[in-house]
């Protein structure tokens, strides 16, 4: 039989809702942070055997039913001479300032860097049994956001500024962004991956004017690309509330979103999608997660293509308990 995950996106018969959580590998498990004491993060996301034993420790430690790869959405941007560290967030050493910079920019890239990526899902697809396998990438826009980031803005408005300034340069560095996020997710596919997740994790600052034109156009090309595969394929978007209406034209078989946008309003507005969400990483810390859980569940009017997980990324002290409770919420809940 199918991963209980897959058959949920697919709509056939389920036991009961899927779960896993956004950044479920990482600094709230004692493991990992034994691990980082002797790797850094390039070295865990570059080196296959560590990042398959880094993505199996919270399968180890709590029964999800899906695996995600161990890895960053920058580190893709390095095939293309970007060069990336985590101080703990991305750190690019050689951002964009001109268009020069984007011109001189690879259009056709040598995925060759990134092998060791490939090898960490095809090992990591070996050890996780009937689980789905999650790979993963960037949305252009959001690549982009980090790529042109400078100082003095908070909220990459630098990238928003050039949007205005010269689009003709934005538009061709989302281009050859979506060449990379083409190949990337297809060799993920290739080496195993079941499902693939794009973050559009500042595709929240576009106004709902902006959005299609320099988010969700590019984000679709890869999602087509990913229809002639076998592969299911997600898009989470931080900041969703404003953006329903273009989210309408998404091309993923599912959606996932942040914690303050209407869990109603996206059941009602994507009947044929699937849903991923979304729970406020912060619940995870109240003694009354489990109730919070189900009551996020009760409010749904579907009994299927529902994925349940958090509206962003675990927070690093989560509790551990929380997390289990989290998972025996939907365990529990009778469909
Ligand atoms: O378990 C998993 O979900 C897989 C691993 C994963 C990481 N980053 C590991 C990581 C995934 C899927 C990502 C995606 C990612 N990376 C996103 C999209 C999700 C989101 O949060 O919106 C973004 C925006 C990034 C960029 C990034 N990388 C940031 C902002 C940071 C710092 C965040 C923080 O928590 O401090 C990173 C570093 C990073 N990526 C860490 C991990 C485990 C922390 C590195 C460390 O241990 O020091």
């Amino acid at each position: 039989m199918k991963p209980l995950l897959i058959r949920s996106i697919e709509g056939e018969p389920i036991e009961r809702f899927p779960v896993w959580i956004m950044r479920q590998a990482g600094r709230y498990m004692p493991e990992y942070r034994a691990l980082k004491e002797r790797y850094s993060f390039s070295e865990l996301c570059l080196n296959p055997e560590l990042s398959v034993e880094v993505a199996l420790q919270p399968i180890k430690a709590f029964d999800l039913d899906a695996a995600i790869l161990f890895c960053d959405i920058m580190i893709p941007a390095k095939a293309l001479g970007f060069d990336i560290s985590f101080a703990p967030g991305p750190v690019v050493a050689n951002p964009i300032k001109t268009f020069e910079d984007i011109k001189r920019l690879p259009s056709f890239c040598d995925l060759d860097p990134l092998k060791t990526v490939f090898k960490a899902v095809e090992l990591l697809k070996k050890e996780i049994g009937n689980r789905a396998l999650f790979g993963f990438a960037g949305t252009p826009w959001t690549l982009a956001c980090y790529l042109l980031d400078q100082k003095p803005f908070k909220h990459f408005e630098r990238t928003s500024i050039w949007l205005h300034q010269n689009p003709t340069a934005l538009h061709l560095l989302l281009e050859k962004l979506t060449e990379l996020t083409v190949s990337y997710v297809m060799a993920q596919v290739r080496a195993g991956a079941d499902v693939i997740q794009l973050f559009d994790s500042w595709g929240g600052v576009l106004p709902a004017a902006q959005y299609q034109e320099f988010s969700l156009n590019y984000t679709n090309r890869v999602f087509r690309a990913l229809k002639e595969t076998n592969s299911k394929s997600i898009l989470y978007i931080n900041g969703a509330s404003h953006l329903v209406t273009p989210l309408t034209k998404v091309e993923a078989d599912g959606i996932g979103f942040d914690s303050r946008t209407n869990l109603e309003t996206f059941d009602l507005a994507f009947e044929k999608h699937t849903l991923q969400g979304n729970l406020d990483p912060s619940a995870l810390f109240d003694p009354a997660v489990k109730e919070l859980t189900q009551k996020l569940l009760k409010k749904l009017t579907r009994k299927n293509r529902f994925i349940l997980n958090l509206g962003h990324g675990v927070l690093q002290e989560t509790p551990h308990e929380g997390v289990r409770e989290f998972i025996a919420a939907v365990k529990e809940f009778k469909l």
